[in-house]
Parts: structure tokens; sequence; C-alpha cells
């Protein structure tokens, strides 16, 4: 009898997921350009001019946009087949620096997609913008071409910050771009970083209420880390130590949170109603078809979930997708992996998730992360809600230390 559980239990684990209903999905499109490259910054981001020396095929003058749309819409082509039938609820243009793009580019793009994927009515579509390329009537040519939601790289609005960090504008520049996409989109997220090179808490105070001045419906704050393969982490900055870090957080978080903004996901702040639906599907486990150079996808089916990512390198990119084949990597996300990857994004929303969320999107019963519930809610990082999956503020501060119990 024992001997038959053990087998219908090992049978259970080789099963893969099984989908009632496929998540909902988003589209993510990657611009791989930048003016120049922030010494902090390890996104799959080149600078152009270097880039176009290197490669005769590309003007020096701007990077090669219509080759690279045109590689955008085939590569869009030939992953219909994986989404077949399904609707697009939001797009995320992002970078590198989509705004270094003209209007006319994304407005091409923008009618491609539109003419290829079932995009909702109401569906989001972010762009991230870089106040180094600002111009006004570059912002109305994205609205107009159907763009409704800007992002806009601000990371400080002091400009001895803003040097410490290589940045290609100034403070007057980050101002102006701010008020200018507040005007045309209304619906705008300002991103700013803390714990910058010898930034004390005053400092990080004023740069709060710099960007609270604008009353933008969305914030996100970033804590400044040194990754691996840039300048910074090669050549580190003095930055504030763990203590005035924490400090400056907790200054900040106490800003924002008195301003009326919800402190919905560990960096993103946002007025009621202005969450950016495309990150909230990523950390609800939604799935993402990912186009452009080194973009991620993750993409379920009846019964697998399978991540891909395209090739890295510009130049790469465009010649494989004129081959016919965007792929990098491709591979079937193993059962045992599932619930970590789901907790991974799930457990980064202030309020979590239903406890139901966990079979929908991994096609797995919840039974299988009960161990590992049982722990964290033991260990007092997760409440003691049976219907949610929502961590505690002690879960919120260690929140590596709860992600990390769910690991296979
Ligand atoms: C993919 S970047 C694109 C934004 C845009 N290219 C720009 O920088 O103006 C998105 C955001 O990630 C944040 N970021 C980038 N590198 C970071 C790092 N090392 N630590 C913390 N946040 C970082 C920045 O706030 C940046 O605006
Ligand atoms: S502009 Fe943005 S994406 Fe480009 S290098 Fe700087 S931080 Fe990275």
């Amino acid at each position: 009898m024992i001997a038959e559980t053990v087998a219908a239990i090992d049978a259970a684990a080789l099963v893969g997921p099984r989908f009632a209903a496929l998540p909902p999905l988003s589209l993510y499109v990657h611009i791989p350009w930048c003016l120049r490259k922030c010494p902090y910054c390890d996104f799959n981001s080149h600078e152009w001019r270097k880039a176009a020396l290197a490669e005769s095929t590309a003007s020096q003058d701007a990077p090669p946009e219509d080759a690279y749309v045109d590689a955008l819409i085939a590569d869009v082509e030939r992953a219909l087949p994986s989404i077949w039938g399904r609707k697009v609820g939001t797009v995320f243009i992002g970078g590198g620096t989509p705004s270094l793009f003209s209007a006319s580019a994304i407005e091409r793009l923008l009618s491609a997609l539109r003419a290829r994927l079932p995009l909702l009515p109401d569906a989001e579509i972010t762009l991230e913008a870089n106040p180094g390329t600002f111009e006004r009537a570059k912002f109305a040519g994205y609205f107009a071409a159907g763009v409704n939601r800007l992002s806009l790289g601000v990371q400080s609005f002091d400009d001895r910050f803003l040097r410490a960090l290589g940045r290609a504008h100034g403070a007057d520049e980050a101002r102006r771009a701010a008020e200018s996409a507040l005007m045309i989109f209304g619906n705008v997220n300002l991103d700013l970083m803390f714990a910058l090179p010898r930034q004390t808490l005053d400092d990080a105070r004023r740069d709060a209420a710099a960007a609270l001045a604008f009353a933008p419906p969305h914030l996100s704050f970033y804590h400044l880390t040194l990754e691996p393969n840039t300048l910074f982490h090669r050549h580190p900055p003095p930055l504030p130590d763990g203590e005035a870090a924490a400090d400056i957080e907790d200054a900040v978080l106490e800003t924002l949170a008195h301003a009326g903004y919800v402190h919905y996901e560990t960096s993103a702040h946002a007025k009621r109603g202005f969450a950016c639906a495309h990150n909230v599907n990523y950390w609800r486990f939604g799935d993402y078809l990912g186009i452009g150079a080194g973009a991620h996808s993750k993409i379920s089916f009846p019964d697998r979930v399978v991540r891909q990512v395209r090739w890295k390198q510009p130049k790469q990119y465009l010649a494989e997708v004129a081959r016919g084949a965007p792929l990098q990597e491709e591979h079937v996300v193993a059962r045992r992996d599932l619930p970590f990857e789901f907790m991974l994004n799930a457990l980064r929303l202030t309020d979590g998730v239903p406890a139901s969320l966990f079979a929908e999107r991994t096609g797995l019963p919840l039974s299988t992360a009960a161990a590992p519930i049982a722990e964290a809610t033991r260990r007092g990082l997760l409440e003691p809600d049976p219907a949610g999956l929502k961590p505690t503020p002690l879960g919120r501060r260690f929140l590596n230390d709860l992600q990390s119990l769910f690991l296979p």
C-alpha cells in the first residue's frame, strides 16, 4: 500500500502542469540602443554610436530604426503560432532607450502589431523614454501613434547625482521632459533611484519631494545596486553603507506614503488605479511574448510552460531574424521550478495574491508548495491566511529569504 502511494506521488511529480485556462498575455518589445551606456546598467543596451562604428550597415547619425522595426515585425510574425487566438492586454516598449526612435518608427511598429495581434481595446501601451532624448513633438507623436503611458528614466532631479550616475541629461532636461510627459500622456511613471553615491538622507528626501512636485500617477524608486559586468562594479563609487541606505529607503517610503501613493510592489508606487498593468501581469506570473534583441518570453500551453530568449547582440539579432531564427534559447520550465518562479514574482506584491492564483498560473495544485508555505508562515514571513499568499512586513523586508524557501 505504502509502495503504491509512493509510486503514485513519483508519477505525479513527473507529470507536467495542466492549465484549465491560459494566463493573460502581454507583449514586450526591446529596443537595444542608448545615447550612452550608464556605468551602473546591466540591461541589454548598447551605445548606438559605438555600435554604429562597429557595424558598417548602420548609419552613424541614428540607430537603424527602419531595419529594426522590420525585424520586430518579422519576429512577431514567426511567434504568432505560439500565441494563436490569444488577446494581448498590455504592450511595453522598453530598453535601452526606445525614445531614440522617431515617432514615425513607433507608429509603424504599433500599426504592424495591431494588424497582427488582437490587442484589447483598452490595452495599456507604455514606452520608456530618457530625458536626454526629449523633444516635445516626439512625445506628442508617440501619443498620436497609440502610446498611452510614458515611463521616464529621471533617476534624480539633482545635477550632482545625475553627473555621478553618468547620465546623458541634467535636472532641467528631466524637469522639462516630466512636465511635457504629464501634459501629453497624463499616465506617466518617473523612474528614480536612491542610495546614490554620497547621497545623504536629506538629499534623498529632496529628490523624493522634487518628484512629488509633479504629482505623477506612478513612481518607481529603485535601490541602486552594483551589478556584475558594469563599470560601477569594477570601480565602485562611494555608496551609503547598509544602515544609511536602509534609513534612506525608509525616508523615501514615508515621503511617498504621506503623499498618498500606494506602495504596491517592492519598487513601485502608484496613485489608486495607476498600477502598471504590464508589470502586474509579470508579478502575477502571467504570460509575455518578448520580441527584439535579448528579449525574454514566458508562454504557457495547456501542458507546459516555455521560456525563450532572443539573440542579444543587435547585429546578430538582425541577422538571425533575417534567417528566420530569432531564438537563441528555448526550454520547457521544469515542473519542480514552477512554484519558485511563481513565488519569486507574486511575493514582490505588497498584497500578495489569492492562493487560487498558484494553481491557475503554475498548472500545479497548491499542495505542491504546502511545505514551504507552512515553513514561511511559521517563521512569520507569510501571513497565516489559507485564502491568500501575502508577505508579512517581515517577509517584505527579508524577501530573498522568503522567496528562497520555495527553491526546488
Ligand atoms: C531598463 S531601464 C530603462 C530606462 C531608460 N533607459 C533610462 O535609463 O532612462 C529601467 C530603470 O531601471 C533602473 N535601473 C537600471 N539599472 C539599475 C541598477 N543598477 N540599480 C537600480 N536600478 C537600476 C533605472 O531607474 C531605470 O530607469
Ligand atoms: S539609459 Fe537606461 S537602459 Fe540605457 S544604459 Fe542608461 S540605464 Fe541602461
